[in-house]
């Protein structure tokens, strides 16, 4: 521990994505924020435990699993892998990631649901809903549309309308139909459960004005209690992905109710594996440890009004804070497909470096609620500008005449002043961590880089070193410099972790954050690599193009046909144990590829013809991204021979040739060896 103050007990959470999408920057915003505070509670010493895990229940997820033609759990099972790769590649580091489709949630929800019953805060009662008569299937507002009741408006949702604001319900919008099935809905009436939250109007009102809730959403919260609660709606009726309600028949749990049990359940399913943490010394009633949530703007009722009134009526303790970010703009605009700002980020990665984004959202986040933009052009000013002209200089231009005098740090301070006040801006830093206002964090920091750099640069080692007899004082500033190093290094490890670590091989020293700074004389540090390059702007504008294109594929991969050909390579299938006959049904053959070519109109397709010794088949293989089709033809491959024909979207499809990789460019045809002849029987 290198904070002498006592060590608190933290567990922080970060809302859980959605698993029916990628993840976004507008996501990355919440994790990055999150992260940082994170790792800066435990370079403080402090155990703080980070949990999040995918949202996996809901209609909208059942939907899309079953247009891709997989099953809900395969669907969110991959989602999942996704999604915890791209958290990983932007160093995102949680002590678990977990899924709200897991035992440990259907338990505690079941449980907590069965608490709020016992204590009399449920109500039933029927409702009349929006029912498409050819799936099944209760609509939701957003899965109806139809002209606008009121200006006739045509092609909006069942809620209200976009053009004149009125209110409604589906039924009353004039021709509706299912989005889903295209068929007219008729009106029908079932039982619902609903949670009697204006029963804890009087407690709402005090817990969110009780310091657990920045001022601004508190007040927006009181608006809401002085418009007077309502019952909230618990229950969906089958089919519905999702946990079925406990004593009910055919009754699920709404998404949102288990959606927030799943940051207990996250932890359960931790503490299940580590001995050190009590599940309930976390989440008792009594508990004196902290619990953080960060979220978004959006979603605030859910977690400053359900949440807490649900956990106490439970028996379970309340949030110490709820921590509310604005949302993501690109250029000073919503995030747009067409305009390619909608970065996914696998995108991103793609093309730059995370600790990039993670700096500038540190120059960007505060502790308010206000939206924050990623300009594009101020993004690689401003990185390059002071990481890499600042931060990575201060110790690229002095570790040279260290190393040259041996690599043994002077003992000597050069410029007491200058020393003096990166010591003291300690408590200031780590406060402004501690209240999320990392921009204001961020502006200390790079002020203490100046005064570094301006102080090297007026004493100019380089020029000093070339005249005999000055070795003493070059090493005591170029000293100075790295032990200025060493302490930006420290206050920028919970945003930079990767170059944290670079700095820390370098310096030969652990970057931990102590009360305060003692200056490192006599100690040894190794050879200067460079730490981190400049951001070259052609990146960015490749990275938009991207998703350009990727929202252009994605609009036309929703077409179920091309959908399913996609998802067969980009998802690695979960697979499940055949019988031998299954096997052997699979009539898997040697094809020459006899001619390939583009597919008018599709985006990751290529038309195969494959010559079987004879016979020749079409198929239409989603391997675009990977081969130009000249490269393909003579090439020999395997096929499933005996796939039922499919007709797609650009013609019958006779087969299914074998690739393998994880999609994208990394696809790779099977090539079997010379000698292989078409038609030959693969075994
Ligand atoms: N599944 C729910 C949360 C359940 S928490 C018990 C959900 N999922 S989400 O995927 O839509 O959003 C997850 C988080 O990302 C939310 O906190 C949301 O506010 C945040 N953001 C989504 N888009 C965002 C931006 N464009 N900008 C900043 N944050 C954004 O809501
Ligand atoms: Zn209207």
């Amino acid at each position: 521990m290198t904070d002498t103050t006592t060590q608190r007990k933290i567990l922080v959470t970060s809302a859980l994505p959605y698993a029916n999408g990628a993840i976004h920057l507008g996501h990355m915003v919440e994790h990055i924020q999150t992260d940082i505070w994170v790792r800066f509670q435990k370079q403080r010493g402090h155990e703080c435990i980070y949990v999040c895990a995918d949202d996996a229940h809901g209609t909208a997820i059942m939907l899309r699993a079953e247009q891709l033609g997989v099953s809900a759990e395969e669907q969110i099972a991959a989602v999942n892998r996704d999604h915890q790769a791209d958290f990983k590649d932007f160093l995102i580091e949680y002590d678990n990631y977990h899924s709200t489709h897991s035992s440990e949630n259907q338990a505690l929800s079941s449980s907590i649901y069965l608490a709020l019953k016992e204590g009399g805060k449920i109500a039933e009662r029927n409702i009349t809903q929006a029912f498409d008569p050819e799936k099944q299937l209760f609509l939701a507002d957003r899965y109806v549309k139809g002209s606008c009741p009121k200006c006739k408006a045509e092609d909006q949702y069942g809620d209200n309308c976009e053009v004149c604001s009125a209110t409604y319900t589906p039924m009353d919008l004039i021709n509706p139909k299912s989005v889903i099935s295209g068929a007219t809905p008729i009106a029908k009436e079932s039982k619902h459960l609903f949670f009697k939250l204006p029963e804890f109007t009087e407690f709402l009102r005090e817990w969110t004005r009780a310091g657990h809730l920045q001022p601004e959403v508190a007040n927006k919260l009181a608006e809401w209690l002085d418009a007077g609660l309502q019952e909230w709606d618990i229950s969906r009726d089958a089919p519905y992905f999702g946990f079925e309600i406990p004593g009910e028949k055919d009754k699920y749990f709404y998404v949102w109710l288990d959606a927030p049990i799943g940051y207990m359940a996250s932890f359960k399913h931790l503490c299940d594996r580590r001995d050190d943490l009590d599940f309930d010394a976390y989440w008792g009633k009594d508990s004196s440890h902290e619990l953080y949530h960060f979220i978004g703007k959006d979603i605030v009722n859910f977690h400053a009004l359900f949440w807490p009134a649900m956990l106490s009526e439970a028996g379970y303790r309340t949030p110490t804070k709820v921590c509310v970010h604005g949302f993501l703009t690109v250029d000073g605009k919503k995030m747009s497909k067409s305009r390619g700002t909608f970065v996914n980020a696998r995108t991103y990665l793609e093309h730059l470096d995370p600790e990039y984004l993670r700096y500038y959202f540190a120059t960007k986040l505060t502790g308010s609620v206000d939206d924050l933009d990623l300009n594009t052009e101020d993004f690689v000013q401003r990185v390059n500008s002071d990481l890499v002209g600042k931060l990575v200089n201060l110790a690229s231009r002095t570790a040279g005449f260290v190393k040259k005098a041996g690599g043994t740090l002077s003992a000597n301070i050069a410029d007491a002043e200058l020393w003096q006040k990166f010591v003291d801006a300690n408590t200031l830093i780590a406060e402004l961590y501690e209240a999320r206002e990392y921009s204001k964090a961020m502006r200390e920091v790079m002020a203490l880089a100046d005064a570094a750099n301006e102080y090297i640069a007026a004493q100019a080692p380089w020029s000093l070193a070339k005249e005999e007899g000055n070795e003493q004082k070059v090493l005591d500033i170029c000293s100075l410099g790295i032990n200025c190093f060493r302490v930006l290094m420290t206050y920028l490890k919970p945003v930079l972790p990767k170059t944290a670590a670079a700095a820390e091989a370098f310096l030969n020293i652990e970057l931990n954050w102590p009360q305060s700074f003692e200056f490192l004389g006599e100690h040894h540090i190794n050879k200067f690599k460079a730490l981190m390059t400049r951001i070259e702007g052609e990146k960015v504008q490749a990275m938009i193009e991207a998703s350009k294109e990727e929202a252009a594929a994605h609009s036309k991969t929703t077409e179920a046909n091309e959908a399913s050909a996609d998802s067969w390579l980009a998802k690695e299938p979960v697979a499940e144990e055949i019988e031998f006959n299954d096997f052997a049904k699979v009539d898997l053959r040697v094809a020459l590829i006899a001619n390939a070519e583009h597919v008018e109109g599709a985006d990751k397709l290529l038309r195969l013809t494959l010559d079987l010794g004879g016979e020749t088949r079409n198929v239409f293989a989603g391997i675009k991204n990977a081969y130009k089709p000249e490269d393909l033809i003579g090439k020999h491959t395997v096929m499933v021979a005996n796939l039922k024909p499919r007709k797609m979207k650009f013609g019958m499809s006779e087969g299914m040739v074998l690739a393998a990789g994880p999609g994208k460019k990394d696809i790779y045809i099977l090539e079997p060896n010379e000698g292989a002849q078409p038609g030959m029987r693969v075994m």
